[in-house]
């Protein structure tokens, strides 16, 4: 048996501005936002009973740190890294300190073929003593559990290294998405799935200059994710793609502007992985780009309005 990740666990972040993340983290999507003791310029982000899913870093660049993949124990990590080397990836077995600072029990590092910072890691600290609070009231929770924490969608130029990368890790799929281009010619968007979540990574999408260009975090409850679009209607945040259901993962969902000048699409109802590729040529219904200069003008997913349905 190949050791394989299991889910998407956590990621980091580097922000410029903390207080107006931690109000569009907590007050606006809802996650619970906490400092430790003397650790200055540093939030965790928690969704669940999990000690944190997303760390936040005050410091320039306003991008992605690094990407947690899950493997089940340290008999599955030792495996994995066995497996990355005899592969001829430059892999690094991280300290214990450095695991400690993740809250984890032990952890590997590499860079996939676009550059992003990849960790794979066993044991989280899981605080079941202590009931995930929202940053504002909410109907439902975060949907995580074994389908991990969302997904994101990063910048990976060579989409055939890619893939090859994200399968060694245990990750399957393909394109999902056939788009026309503006100028003519095809985009194609790759999706990678390893646990029931439609996805948890993809790549593919043009003209991108942040590592990240989104990360898609999903309530249980529909009304959570109408009370997040009031307010960022209210507060008048970018709207880069309007609301809207995707062909793919079947999630109703929008795009909006974190304050590091990338997305969160906030979702609901995503539907679990099938076993079988298939590929799309627009979603369902919404989705127009709202607001351009965020990754996402040149996805035509919705519906031309002069086409026929
Ligand atoms: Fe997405």
């Amino acid at each position: 048996m190949m050791s394989a990740v299991t889910e998407l666990g956590y990621l980091g972040l580097s922000v410029s501005n903390l207080a107006a993340w931690r109000d569009y983290a907590a007050g606006l999507i809802g996650l619970e936002a906490f400092e430790e003791e003397g650790d200055a310029g540093r939030l965790f982000l928690r969704m669940d009973r999990w000690h944190h899913r997303i760390e936040l870093i005050e410091g320039g660049g306003d991008d992605l740190l690094y990407l947690g993949w899950r493997v089940a124990g340290p008999l599955e990590l030792d495996e994995m890294e066995d497996k990355l080397r005899k592969a001829g990836l430059a892999v690094e077995r991280r300290s214990s300190a450095e695991a400690v600072n993740r809250h984890v029990l032990g952890l590997i590092r590499l860079m996939s073929p676009g550059g992003i910072p990849t960790e794979i890691f066993y044991g989280p600290q899981v605080d079941n003593h202590k009931p995930f609070h929202p940053g504002r009231p909410m109907f439902g929770r975060f949907v995580t559990g074994e389908q991990g924490l969302g997904h994101v969608v990063v910048n990976e130029p060579d989409v055939e290294a890619a893939v090859r990368f994200y399968q060694l890790l245990g990750l399957r799929g393909s394109v999902e998405y056939l788009l026309s281009a503006p100028g003519g010619g095809q985009i194609a968007l790759t999706f990678m799935k390893v646990n029931d979540r439609q996805h948890s990574i993809a790549f593919g999408v043009p003209n991108s200059t942040k590592q990240i260009n989104h990360v898609m975090l999903e309530y249980s409850e529909l009304d959570d994710l109408g009370i997040a679009h009031d307010q960022v209607r209210a507060r008048r945040i970018p709207i880069a793609m309007a609301l809207g259901k995707h062909a793919n993962d079947a999630a109703l969902s929008f795009y909006s502007a974190t304050p590091s000048g990338w997305l969160v699409e906030l979702g609901w109802g995503g539907c679990k992985a099938g076993a079988q590729q298939e590929y799309h040529r627009r979603d369902i219904f919404g989705h127009e780009v709202a607001q351009q200069g965020f990754g996402l003008d040149d996805l035509r997913l919705a519906n031309e309005p002069d086409k026929a349905v």
